[in-house]
């Protein structure tokens, strides 16, 4: 939907609320081999939409996959709600670049959502049946797919697989929806009208999103704040708030003169960053 209103009203992120997820002195190297992700420490409110952006093999996904539950940190802490994490929490729904590989291609549509709600040990007790019929079909109504639940997801083109991983953790009711690079391989107007809809979704649903992007002005057109990382093994560099009017526009908000002066903080930001010789001293970037 480009151009149009993405949202309905202001965002529910409130600066003197508690945060929903703490990232304290996140260190973590695979085994033997190199750090990937050195020292990262950071906070997200509850329904605020955060990105990190920072060139590429400086952690990202790595620390995603940290905060979802998937890697246990070497050393450091991730809480939710204050409780460290020690395993997936069934409030986060991690979605990924890859949608061809987050469905089942051998399930309908309509039982890909469904599938989180009978897996998972901590819903089993209470989402019954109708319920969950109930759950999939508000999910898939919410992101344009109200007709395609009978469908395989081999049927549908790219943009509306991810859209399908967005309905099930809808469907899941995720508190926290974390996307790595959900957008990276679809065409431009469709990374629009999904960019749209997860601020479409969030409204709705009140969830926190945490973002990872390489595109400065998708982070800078969709956040509240975005945390720039370092060259690897990453830190977080700076943190920039974003303080565009919302709700945000996909024409409009871009054409602001302060959407270009945020988007060029972040790209020196990120180009000055020195990187590491063979050495290990730091030279400044050509
Ligand atoms: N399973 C793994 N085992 C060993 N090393 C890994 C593993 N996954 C990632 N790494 C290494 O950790 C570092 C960080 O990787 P990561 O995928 O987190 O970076 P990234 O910022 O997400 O990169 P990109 O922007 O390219 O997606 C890299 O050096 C990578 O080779
Ligand atoms: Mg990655």
């Amino acid at each position: 939907m480009t151009g149009s209103v993405a949202e309905q009203a202001e965002p529910h992120s409130d600066p003197a609320a508690d945060p929903i997820l703490v990232v304290d002195g996140l260190h973590k190297r695979y085994g033997d081999g190199p750090v990937a992700v050195d020292d990262i420490t950071l906070n997200v409110r509850r329904g605020e939409f955060v990105s990190l952006v920072g060139p590429s093999g400086c952690g990202k996904t790595t620390l995603m996959k940290c905060i979802s539950g998937l890697l246990r940190p070497t050393s450091g802490r991730v809480a939710l709600d204050g409780a460290e994490i020690d395993g997936p929490p069934r409030e986060m729904v991690l979605v990924f670049q890859d949608y061809s590989r987050s469905l089942y291609p051998w399930l309908t549509v309509f039982d890909n959502v469904e599938m989180p709600l009978k897996a998972s040990k901590q819903t089993r007790a209470t989402v019954d049946r109708a319920e969950r019929k109930a759950r999939v079909t508000e999910a898939l109504e919410a992101v344009g797919l109200a007709a395609a639940g009978p469908k395989y997801p081999w049927q549908l083109s790219g943009g509306m697989q991810q859209r399908v991983a967005l309905a099930r953790a809808i469907a899941f009711r995720s508190e926290i929806l974390l996307l790595d690079e959900p957008f990276a391989s679809v065409d431009a107007l469709v990374r629009e009208e999904l960019e749209d809809l997860v601020l479409r979704l969030r409204q709705r649903f009140g969830i926190t999103v945490i973002l990872v992007t390489h595109d400065i002005d998708e982070a800078v057109y969709l956040s509240d704040r975005v945390f720039v990382l370092g060259p690897p093994p990453s830190k977080v560099v700076r943190e920039v708030a974003i303080d565009l009017p919302r709700p945000r526009d996909q024409l409009s908000t871009r054409r602001l003169p302060e959407f270009g002066d945020l988007r060029l903080v972040i790209h020196e930001d990120i180009m000055r960053r020195p990187a590491k010789n063979s050495s290990g001293a730091e030279e400044e970037r050509p």
